[in-house]
C-alpha cells in the first residue's frame, strides 16, 4: 500500500474500471470534474486492441476492431483478473472470450496476442494507463494518485490484481472502493446526520450486483451484497440480436449467426436499438450490407421494434435481478419496505422498464440524480479528494463530516475466508459480510506423532465443504518441534486490510518461535 503522502503530488483521480466501460473523474479546484472526449463522452471502452502494424489502441478505437480481429481485440479483462486461470469458473467464462486465455506464473491468466503474450493485469494496466493520459491531457498536469472501484463481492485476488494493474500504470493506489459505496458516495447518501438504509441496483454492460449500505452520519457499512456475473446490457443486445437474425432468416433464409463477423454487427446494432428505445417509442433501421445476394447484389438487413416487444423480450432478465434483490435483501434480514433510498448505477438502469420494475418492487423513486453511468466515477473521485484532504490535515480524530467519508468507509468480506481441516472440511475464519478491516485467528493442533510441518490450504466461499470452495492459496510451516500428536500448536492468522486483501500467517504457537510462511495467491503473479 502506498505511504500517507505517497502519489498525492499531483492531481489525484477516481476511476470505475469497468467491464465494458471505464470512466475517470477529479475533484479539482473547480468541483467534479468527469473527463470527457471531444464528442462529450466519459466512458471509456475497456479493450485493448494489438494492431497488426504493431500499434496498441485503447478505449473506442479498440472496440472497434473487435468484429475484424476477435483474437487480438481484448474485452471483458475484468471476468478474469485475479482469478485463477484453472479454477472451473475461471474456465468458463474463458470458454466464451473469443481471445486466447492459458495459465502463467500462479495461474495468472494471460492473453495471448500477436504481440505476445501479457497478463491479463498488464491489459487492465493498459486502459488504466489510457484513462490516465486522457486525464492529464485535461488538467494539464501529472495524474499520481487514485481510488479504483471494484465489485463489492471481488475477491482478495481479483482486488489486488487491480491494485496491481493501476500501479503499473503509474499510479499511487490511495484505496480500493467498492462500487456501490462510491456510487453511494456520488448521491451525497453520506450526508451528515443521516441515518438511512440505501439500496444500490448496479445493471452494467456485463454484470449486475445489489448491494444494501447502512449509512449514518458519512459512515458507510455494506450489510448485505449480491449479484449475477452474467446479468445486463449483454444480454440483451444479444437477445435482441437473436430476435433481429431470426426475421431475417425466416424471410430472406440468410443465417447471419453462421458468421461471427456478420452476427458481431447484427450484435452492434441491437445496442444501438435497445439504447435507443429507452427515449422512443420504437425503431427502425437496417444493417447495411450484411450479405450478397445473386450477382454480388448487397444486401441489408432491415430491423424494427417496438419498446413494449423489447420490454416482453427482456422480461425474465429483469425478473432474475428482482430476484436477486430479494435474496441479497433476505441476506440481511430485510424487507423492500425498509429500504429508505435506492440508487441506480450502470448503464441498464436506463432502460424505462428497468426503472419501473425497480420502483414498484421498492414503491419509491430511485434516486437518478447523478448520470448511473458516471456515478460510481464520481464517488471515487470525491472519495479520492477527501484521502487527500485529510493526509493534508493533522488528524483530528473525527472525520464524520469529511466529503467522501474518509477513513470511515465500512465494508464487508464478500466471502468467508477458512481453512481446509480434516475430511474435506473447511474452518471458517472469517464470516461472510464481516466488516473491514477485519482480523481472524485459529488454533490448530498437529496430528501425526513428530510431525515437522503442516501446510494450511486457505479457500473461500460458503461451501464449508473444501472441495466446493474457491481455492486461494497455501502456506507451508515446516520446522516444527518434534513432538507427540497434538501438542504442537499452530496459529493461524488471517487479516483482511481496509481494501480487501487479505494476508494469512502461520505461527508455531507451542514454542512461541515464528515461523516464515508465504501465501501464494493463485490468479495472481508474485512479480507483476
Ligand atoms: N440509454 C441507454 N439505454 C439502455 N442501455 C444503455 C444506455 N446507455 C448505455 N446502456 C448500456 O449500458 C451498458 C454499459 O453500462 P456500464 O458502462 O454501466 O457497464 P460496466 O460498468 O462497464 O459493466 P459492469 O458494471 O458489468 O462491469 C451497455 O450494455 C450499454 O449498452
Ligand atoms: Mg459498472
Amino acid at each position: 500500500m502506498s505511504h500517507p503522502g505517497e502519489g498525492l503530488d499531483g492531481a489525484i483521480v477516481g476511476i470505475d474500471l469497468g467491464t465494458t466501460n471505464s470512466v475517470i473523474a477529479s475533484v479539482t479546484g473547480r468541483g467534479l470534474e468527469v473527463i470527457r472526449d471531444r464528442h462529450g463522452n466519459a466512458l471509456v471502452p475497456s479493450v485493448v486492441a494489438f494492431v497488426p502494424n504493431g500499434e496498441v489502441l485503447v478505449g473506442r478505437r479498440a472496440r472497434d476492431r473487435a468484429i475484424i480481429d476477435p483474437l487480438n481485440t481484448i474485452h471483458s479483462a475484468k471476468r478474469i483478473i485475479g482469478r485463477p486461470c484453472g479454477a472451473p469458473d475461471t474456465q468458463r467464462v474463458i470458454s466464451q472470450l473469443p481471445y486466447i486465455v492459458s495459465p502463467g506464473q500462479n495461474e495468472e491468466p494471460i492473453v495471448r496476442t500477436r504481440a505476445g503474450d501479457e497478463s491479463v493485469t498488464q491489459i487492465s494496466a493498459r486502459v488504466l494507463a489510457h484513462l490516465r493520459a486522457g486525464a492529464q491531457a485535461h488538467l494539464g498536469r501529472p495524474v499520481t494518485g487514485c481510488v479504483v472501484t471494484v465489485p463489492a463481492n471481488f475477491s482478495d485476488g481479483q482486488r489486488e490484481a487491480t491494485r496491481r494493474a493501476a500501479v503499473a500504470a503509474g499510479m499511487h493506489v490511495l484505496r480500493i472502493l467498492n462500487e456501490p459505496t462510491a456510487a453511494a458516495i456520488a448521491l451525497g447518501m453520506g450526508a451528515p446526520g443521516s441515518q438511512r438504509r440505501v439500496g444500490v441496483f448496479d445493471m452494467g454492460g456485463g454484470t449486475f450486483d445489489f448491494t444494501v449500505l447502512a449509512v449514518h452520519d458519512g459512515l458507510f457499512e455494506v450489510l448485505a451484497t449480491g449479484g449475477e456475473p452474467y446479468l445486463g446490457g449483454d444480454d440483451f443486445d444479444h437477445v435482441l440480436a437473436d430476435r433481429f437474425a431470426r426475421s431475417f432468416l425466416e424471410t430472406m433464409r440468410i443465417d447471419v449467426n453462421a458468421d461471427p463477423e456478420k452476427r458481431a454487427r447484427v450484435v452492434r446494432a441491437a445496442e444501438q436499438a435497445k439504447i435507443a428505445l429507452s427515449s422512443q417509442g420504437s425503431i427502425d433501421g437496417v444493417v447495411p450490407s450484411i450479405a450478397h445476394g445473386v450477382g454480388g447484389m448487397e444486401i441489408d438487413m432491415p430491423y424494427s421494434l417496438s419498446r413494449a416487444d423489447f420490454e416482453a423480450l427482456i422480461g425474465k432478465q429483469i425478473d432474475r435481478a428482482l430476484d436477486t434483490t430479494n435474496q441479497v435483501l433476505a441476506q440481511a434480514g430485510l424487507t423492500p419496505a425498509h429500504i429508505d433510498e435506492v440508487a441506480l448505477v450502470g448503464g441498464s438502469t436506463l432502460i424505462p422498464a428497468v426503472r419501473r420494475r425497480v420502483r414498484n418492487l421498492f414503491g419509491r423513486e430511485p434516486n437518478t440524480s447523478v448520470n448511473p453511468l458516471e456515478a460510481v466515477a464520481c464517488g471515487a473521485a470525491y472519495h479520492a479528494h477527501a484521502l487527500w484532504a485529510a493526509s493534508q490535515m493533522p488528524p483530528t480524530g473525527s472525520e464524520a463530516g469529511s466529503p467522501g467519508g474518509v477513513g470511515l468507509l465500512m465494508d464487508v468480506t464478500s466471502h468467508s475466508l477458512g481453512i481446509a481441516t480434516y475430511g474435506d472440511n473447511v474452518e471458517v475464519l472469517i464470516d461472510k459480510n464481516t466488516t473491514i478491516p477485519c482480523e481472524g485467528t485459529r488454533m490448530f493442533s498437529t496430528v501425526l506423532d513428530n510431525q515437522r510441518e503442516v501446510s494450511i490450504r486457505v479457500c473461500q466461499g460458503e461451501a464449508r465443504r473444501f472441495s466446493q470452495s474457491e481455492f486461494l492459496g497455501e502456506l507451508h510451516l515446516s520446522n516444527l518441534r518434534p513432538a507427540p500428536r497434538g501438542e504442537t500448536q499452530v496459529a493461524v492468522e488471517f487479516i483482511v486490510d481496509a481494501n480487501g486483501i487479505l494476508q494469512v500467517s502461520a505461527r508455531d504457537a507451542t514454542t512461541g518461535q515464528l515461523a516464515q510462511a508465504q501465501l501464494a495467491v493463485r490468479g495472481l503473479s508474485r512479480t507483476s
